[in-house]
Order: C-alpha cells, then sequence, then structure tokens
C-alpha cells in the first residue's frame, strides 16, 4: 500500500538520498508492474529534488522509448548512441552533463533544461533495458554525488526491469 513519502525538506542531498532509497526500495518490493514502479520512482524524484524533469526511457528494439517521467512533455524515441540517453545506452555507463550545450549531439526536449544526468539501468542479464535522465533548468545543480545516488536507484530499477 502506498504511502507518504518521508524526506526532510531541511537535509543536504546526500541525506535526502540516503533517506529516499530504502524507501524506494520498500515501495517497489512488492510490485511487480513495470509502469507501476517507474511511475513511483519518477514521482518521489521529482518531490524530493523537484528537477525540471525526471523519468525513463526504456530499450524497445534499437530504440530508447519514453516511459514513465514528471515534467514536461518529451521527446518518444531516441536512437542507441544518440542524445545524452542513447550515448549513455551505448558506453553502458552514467554521464554527467554539466552544460548540455558542450555536449555534441544532445537531444533538446525543452529549451529550459541546461544540465544532466542520465544513468543506464541493467537488466538481470547485464543488458541495458533503460536508462534513467535527469534534466535540471540550472548548471549548479547536478553532481557526482547524484550520479552516485542515482546509480544506487538504477540498481533497484534493474529488480524490476
Ligand atoms: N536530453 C536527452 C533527451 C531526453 S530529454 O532531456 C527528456 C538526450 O540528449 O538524450
Amino acid at each position: 500500500m502506498a504511502e507518504n513519502l518521508l524526506v526532510s525538506s531541511s537535509s543536504s542531498k546526500t541525506e535526502k538520498y540516503i533517506q529516499l532509497l530504502p524507501q524506494l526500495q520498500a515501495l517497489t518490493a512488492n510490485e511487480v508492474d513495470i509502469v507501476a514502479n517507474l511511475a513511483n520512482i519518477s514521482a518521489a524524484l521529482k518531490e524530493t529534488f523537484n528537477w525540471w524533469w525526471v523519468g525513463f526511457y526504456l530499450v524497445k528494439g534499437d530504440e530508447l522509448v519514453l516511459g514513465p517521467f514528471q515534467g514536461p512533455i518529451a521527446c518518444t524515441r531516441i536512437r542507441y548512441g544518440k542524445g545524452v540517453c542513447g550515448t549513455a545506452w551505448k558506453e553502458k555507463k552514467s554521464i554527467l552533463v554539466p552544460d548540455v550545450n558542450a555536449f555534441p549531439g544532445h537531444i533538446a526536449c525543452s529549451s529550459a533544461s541546461v544540465s544532466e544526468i542520465v544513468t543506464p539501468i541493467l537488466n538481470k542479464s547485464g543488458e541495458v533495458a533503460g536508462v534513467l535522465d535527469v534534466d535540471s533548468e540550472r548548471y549548479d545543480i547536478l553532481d557526482d554525488t547524484d550520479v552516485r545516488f542515482l546509480e544506487e536507484i538504477s540498481k533497484i530499477c534493474s529488480k524490476f526491469l
């Protein structure tokens, strides 16, 4: 059963993630439906950090297709190796982009978004099944701490993807 998220708004970023992680784990532990779980995780991240955009793209054939997200409407399909998302898929690693203008091939779903992090999510076979994408309208918000904890959240997603 869903409950309220308990994250102290006065906490540091690291403390917020530490409070959030076990709650995401618990929220998804007894639910097998992928859309339901990704929807709740994107809502929890938006509620906690209020980023411009946060959500998921899922691998379907040779494309990423838009999944559950929070924020403005977004591009629906991204090809393998394209943009930050397609590159994170291809390289199978997280990509922190402090300034999207400095990332050749960045796909601008929203002109308000100026920095982003994309983290791949692996399935049980170790293949990329999707990506977690966080976009900010600020240059000074996203950093290596976010990368580290978003990778932990990706591991939670790996359990049901
Ligand atoms: N900027 C991403 C596209 C997805 S949107 O930001 C939601 C990219 O370059 O892959």
